[in-house]
């Protein structure tokens, strides 16, 4: 009965958070105007396309739960989702994993066609520059840590991070890769920005160094497990119900979890480094009840 009672609140509180992300994030995107106008559109069409806003969901909950109560988390909410958009933008490009379907809709550059597939890219990646650096204006705003962030946006999502995990991605198609190769893709193509996510708004709110390491901690975890699922779901689940192709790990020839270790220790992985996570976030102060159950649901997502 309570648990389902937690259950029912958990969800609650899953959908007005995705929803406020979502008002958030039509705010804060280019109207779309003059010449480039198309960009603009380009943009809007894969930004508001449906997904989890994991990402920015999780930097809410690191800020308030290391004490934020402002506003100056929001642009940094949005600009890591223009960040994680554009990732999935090109990962989806033919030159790339070469796929028709994301977020339930055909995806940008079939839509646009490459030229502005490659394009509009490119402008979310900025533009989340340029949305991010609004949080200097804010009246809550804290120039240093404000800083701080970007440092770790920049660097999470770049060839140490985000992009890093994508190029060994890319280069090991085809490939017999090595297990610690595999960790690596992991946990630069997918971890980064996750533990960007978390370690941002960590630090917005000014959390004491030790803190934003354990969150990293954590979120390195999460990101590991997060595309460990995202694997099995590609073998196990359906385009109906995930939004994008099924079976392009294997199309695309690549070497993932499921393929190394085989399903079930695929899913015993996720499993214990999501508990893991989940493990050390209880170790923080204060508690945080939805953040331990949003990494519990992580485990057997279904999208
Ligand atoms: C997909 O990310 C790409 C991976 C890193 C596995 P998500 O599963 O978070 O995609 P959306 O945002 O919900 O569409
Ligand atoms: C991509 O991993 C992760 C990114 C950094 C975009 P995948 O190629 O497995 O992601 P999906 O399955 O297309 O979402
Ligand atoms: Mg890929
Ligand atoms: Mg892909
Ligand atoms: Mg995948």
């Amino acid at each position: 009965m309570n648990c389902e009672k937690n259950e029912r609140m958990f969800q609650n509180g899953l959908e007005e958070r995705r929803e406020r992300i979502e008002e958030l994030l039509k705010e804060y995107l280019p109207e779309a105007t003059g010449p480039q106008q198309v960009i603009m559109e380009a943009m809007e069409y894969s930004m508001m396309a449906g997904g989890k806003r994991l990402r920015p969901m999780l930097m809410q909950e690191a800020y308030r739960l290391c004490g934020g109560r402002g506003k100056v988390i929001e642009p940094f909410m949005a600009a890591i989702e223009m960040i994680h958009t554009y990732s999935l933008v090109h990962d989806d490009l033919p030159a790339m994993d070469n796929d028709e379907y994301r977020r339930n809709r055909k995806t940008t550059h079939i839509v646009y066609g490459e030229d502005m597939g490659i394009l509009a890219g490119d402008a979310l990646l900025n533009y989340a520059f340029e949305t991010a650096c609004r949080a200097f204006d804010m009246e809550d705003a804290d120039a240093g840590s404000v800083g701080k962030a970007l440092r770790i946006l920049a660097g999470k999502a770049g060839i140490y991070g985000m992009v890093g995990g994508q190029v060994v991605d890319v280069r090991s198609t085809g490939k017999q890769i090595s297990g610690d190769t595999l960790d690596f893709i992991y946990r630069l193509k997918t971890g980064a920005l996750i533990e960007a996510s978390l370690m941002t708004g960590a630090v917005l709110a000014g959390a004491p160094q030790r803190q934003i390491d354990a969150l990293e901690s954590i979120a390195g975890k999460v990101g590991m497990a997060f595309q460990i699922r995202d694997d099995i779901l590609d073998v196990e689940s359906t385009p109906e119900v995930l939004g994008k192709p099924t079976h392009s790990d294997e199309k695309n020839q690549k070497t993932t979890y499921v393929t190394w270790k085989g399903m079930e220790r695929a899913k015993e992985e996720a499993e214990r480094l999501s508990r893991e996570a989940i493990r050390e976030l209880r170790e923080l102060q204060p508690q945080d009840p939805f953040l331990e159950m949003l990494l519990e649901s992580l485990i057997y997502r279904k999208k």
